[in-house]
């Protein structure tokens, strides 16, 4: 009779355990599934990979504005560091001035399951001639380019629209009217620099060849936090080479502001130089200068292994 009951309580309890789990399973497949933006395939679906979590600090500031212009000490001395001699300058002065002549506030923080937003990262590889990659880039959403590297003559390849534009004072290049600026500060005076673009119109340090003056719509300026380069150096270089390059901090860049990230362009040549689809001048070894090429580009394939960047590498 005893031994009877227990059987029956034993059935029973097992019954109730499979009903909840098939309630639980219910419950699961009936709710909405958590989705992070409107692709089919998102950059922060699964984000638990803790290779990518190490790394990833959605915190960081990526453009300067008024409200974070308050600039770390560690920043700061690493920023000092970075151009080789401290700096005289009043940031907060400077800072003041900026905002006066370009747009200010909060920029793509509209991430959410509404969003989807493609993003074509090009750099200025070697790897880039031939590939007929232009339709291609051409299709994204942002297409961001970086630098000197033009498009005129080399559409096939790749492709002829640039929403963005990253570059520093040594480095511009003259853009359309629909272009952003997207100012990297490898130094303070690169600060001063695009407020003399636009508003003084005097180079702050002559005896450099500068070009005096670009063409770039001063609606459309965006610049990059010193914070958030230092955060490329750190946590995605892990310290790597002195400083990033202009194509390394673009890419974390992209993966703060996009949905879907493909990179193009990235990759020297066999022998190590740092090659231009554009140009046929020498180039320097990726680990030789400031930066730390193989470290950039390993990173770069990493998150391609891990989904989370679509990486072509051309030819
Ligand atoms: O040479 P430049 O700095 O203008 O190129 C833009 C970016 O493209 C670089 O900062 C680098 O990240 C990337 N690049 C590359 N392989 C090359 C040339 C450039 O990965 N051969």
């Amino acid at each position: 009779m005893v031994l009877c009951s227990t059987k029956r309580l034993q059935k029973l309890f097992l019954g109730l355990i499979i009903t909840c789990l098939v309630m639980l399973n219910h419950i699961q497949l009936d709710l909405p599934s958590k989705e992070t933006c409107a692709c089919v395939q998102c950059l922060m679906d699964g984000d638990v990979d803790p290779w990518f979590r190490e790394r990833y600090k959605s915190p960081v500031p990526v453009f300067l504005s008024r409200g974070n212009s308050e600039i770390s000490p560690n920043t700061w001395e690493w920023w000092q560091r970075l151009q080789g001699r401290p700096s005289k300058e009043n940031i907060s002065a400077i800072v003041q001035t900026l905002f006066s002549l370009f747009p200010d506030g909060e920029l793509y923080s509209d991430a959410g399951p509404r969003r989807c937003r493609t993003c074509a990262v090009v750099g200025n590889s070697g790897n880039l001639q031939g590939s007929q990659y232009g339709p291609l880039i051409d299709s994204h959403d942002f297409v961001i380019r970086m630098n000197r590297g033009p498009t005129a003559g080399f559409e096939k390849d790749v492709g002829s629209r640039t929403t963005h534009r990253a570059m520093y004072p040594e480095s511009a290049k003259d853009i359309d009217n629909s272009t952003h600026l997207v100012l990297v500060p490898f130094k303070v005076k690169d600060l001063q620099w695009v407020v003399s673009l636009f508003a003084t119109k005097d180079i702050p340090w002559a005896n450099q060849k500068l070009k005096p003056k670009i063409q770039a719509n001063k609606d459309k300026v965006m610049i990059l936090n010193p914070e958030f380069i230092r955060y490329v150096h750190e946590s995605w270089l892990k310290k790597q080479g002195l400083y990033p390059s202009t194509g390394f901090i673009i890419l974390v860049f992209s993966l703060h502001i996009c949905d879907q990230v493909s990179v193009f362009g990235f990759g020297a040549k066999e022998d190590g130089t740092w090659h231009h689809y554009y140009d046929k001048k020498y180039h320097l070894h990726f680990n030789r200068g400031n930066h730390k090429g193989s470290n950039e580009y390993n990173t770069t394939l990493e998150l391609h292994q891990r989904n989370k960047i679509q990486m072509y590498k051309g030819w």
